[in-house]
């Protein structure tokens, strides 16, 4: 059970607006997801970017150990899909498309195809960072997580604003 002062600290990062991803790595003859919004870019010359993976995830060996992995992010049409890849029963991607080589989903508004560049230690997580490969974008709304809500940001570029 939580802690009264791990509740506290949890509600206050809340406060910190993000988008939703989707992690994407292999598992044997099928391709599993995990949702995450620790995503940060790292750096651009190289590009590298990273994301915390919990050390309870029932999943942990499985993303620790991969050496690729795609990153989805997700539209605002999208929270069936972030809601499902929070649990490993229903991890199985169904949907996906390769980039660079990469599995990542046919949903979302952006698309990277990582190779682990680094793995540090990070209390109760694991930070991941990855080396783009190669990645893809499109315009739309992205689906958000705030104050521990779904929620949705306009596209800013779009409806002629
Ligand atoms: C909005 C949202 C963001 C999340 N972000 C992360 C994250 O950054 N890292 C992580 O390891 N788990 C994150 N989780 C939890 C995982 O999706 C997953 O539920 C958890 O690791 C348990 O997975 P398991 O069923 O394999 O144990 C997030 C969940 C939600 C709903």
């Amino acid at each position: 059970m939580e802690s009264e002062p791990d509740i506290a600290y949890r509600r206050a990062m809340g406060a910190f607006a993000t988008g939703v991803a989707v992690v994407s790595a292999v598992r044997g003859e099928a391709l599993s997801g995990l949702t995450v919004n620790s995503l940060a870019s790292v750096s651009l010359k190289p590009p590298l970017l990273l994301w915390c993976l919990q050390k309870t995830c029932e999943r942990f060996e499985l993303f620790a150990r991969a050496e690729h992995w795609g990153l989805t992010i997700l539209g605002d049409g999208d929270e069936a899909l972030a809601r499902r890849f929070t649990r490993q029963h229903t991890e199985t991607i169904e949907e996906s498309d390769l980039l660079s080589g990469v599995p990542v989903l046919r949903a979302g508004v952006a698309h990277f195809a990582c190779r682990t560049h680094a793995r540090h230690e990070g209390g109760d997580h694991l930070i991941i960072v990855g080396e783009v490969l190669g990645f893809q974008a499109r315009p739309g709304a992205a689906l958000t997580f705030y104050r521990g809500r779904y929620g949705r940001a306009e596209d800013p570029h779009e409806g002629g604003a």
